[in-house]
């Protein structure tokens, strides 16, 4: 049997459901917004920037995520950040996207929740518009700041609920358990949203338990640490709940060691609803096709393996039913 292309795995259609979109400011971008807004940066060349990103642990890599944020500024910072990810979709063939923000990194540095949100709106209306590419808008908490915090997120962001599909979760997870948000996400499933969380990405089994039990998500963020845990994979199983996996995020932050070692192959074996996405691409290596890439050079991944991993996508996604269908059919 021959190993999938990049040609082939490029030209599946594909669905993206766990993609921050301050994790896709590539540095070339990151300098002209430097540049622009008149933003030091701790780095004289794109080269430079590359190099320090060698990460072994999620904190490692939050620090700099959080540092590269700071060079967005305005609205068109906003709009530029989703539309080059856009472009990126385009290229591999991604047809819908639901794509991840953290609201509060711009907040606290005093830019408005609208100046984000509408750079970012703007955007993806373009990418339907313009590329075919539809999506759906999924506002992050920050899981190392206060509850208290992530209410007041809220409250920002009601004047923009039509935006919004769903809340997640998401930053430093080690001492932070779903647990601590479950008012927040009470009342913002009130208001209409659904619900995702990063649950045991670095974190133990036991937040994934409470993510799916308090805080009543749709999806899993990462879940990799499942497998620690056979009631719980036992669980995954019978009720279909997806993980959005990102295997070069795990190996880039040493979740894993090897690609070799990844244990997706081994959940989509047993019949979990996995699913392939990319994380903070900017920061990991790759894209969409470069993930797909990655895990049909470790593993023997068959046709029938990779259209089942986007399959699963598709029916994990918030697409409407009839997007669905037409996405279904894309991989026939
Ligand atoms: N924010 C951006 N990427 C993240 C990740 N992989 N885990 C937790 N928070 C994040
Ligand atoms: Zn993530």
């Amino acid at each position: 049997m021959t190993a999938l292309t990049r040609d082939w795995l490029n030209s599946l259609p594909k669905v993206e459901l766990h993609l921050h979109l301050e994790g896709s400011l590539e540095p070339e971008l990151m300098f002209e917004l430097a540049g622009r807004n008149k933003v030091k940066l701790p780095f004289s060349t794109v080269e430079q920037v590359r190099q320090a990103y060698e990460f072994s642990n999620l904190q490692d890599f939050l620090d700099i995520y959080y540092q590269g944020a700071e060079v967005l500024l305005v609205e068109q910072d906003f709009y530029d950040l989703t539309w080059a990810y856009l472009e990126k979709c385009r290229q591999q063939n991604v047809v819908h996207v639901e794509p991840f923000f953290d609201p509060q990194t711009h907040t606290d540095r005093g830019i408005p929740f609208a100046t984000v949100i509408k750079g970012i709106s703007r955007a993806l209306t373009d990418g339907q518009t313009r590329f075919g590419i539809t999506s759906r808008l999924i506002m992050c908490f920050l899981r190392h700041l206060s509850e208290e915090e992530a209410f007041a997120t809220l409250t920002q962001a009601e004047p923009f609920l039509a935006q919004l599909t769903a809340i997640g979760l998401d930053s430093s997870e080690k001492g932070q358990p779903p647990e601590k948000f479950s008012r927040v996400f009470t009342r913002a499933r009130e208001l209409g949203l659904r619900a995702v969380a990063h649950a045991g990405e670095e974190g133990p089994a036991k937040y994934i338990w409470t993510a799916i039990n308090d805080l009543k998500v749709s999806r899993i963020d990462h879940g990799v640490r499942a497998t620690d845990d056979p009631k719980l994979i036992a669980h995954l199983i019978a009720s279909q709940m997806p993980l959005t996996v990102c295997p070069l995020s795990n190996t880039k932050l040493c979740v894993f060691e090897r690609m070799s070692d990844h244990n997706i192959m081994e959940m989509l074996h047993k019949g979990v609803c996995v699913t392939v996405n990319s994380d903070d691409p900017a920061y990991f290596g790759g894209y969409m096709t470069e993930n797909f890439v990655a895990l049909a050079q470790a593993f023997e991944m068959t046709e029938e393996q990779a259209r089942k991993l986007v399959k699963n996508s598709i029916e994990a996604s918030f697409a409407g039913e009839a997007r669905k269908k037409e996405m279904r059919a894309l991989l026939q």
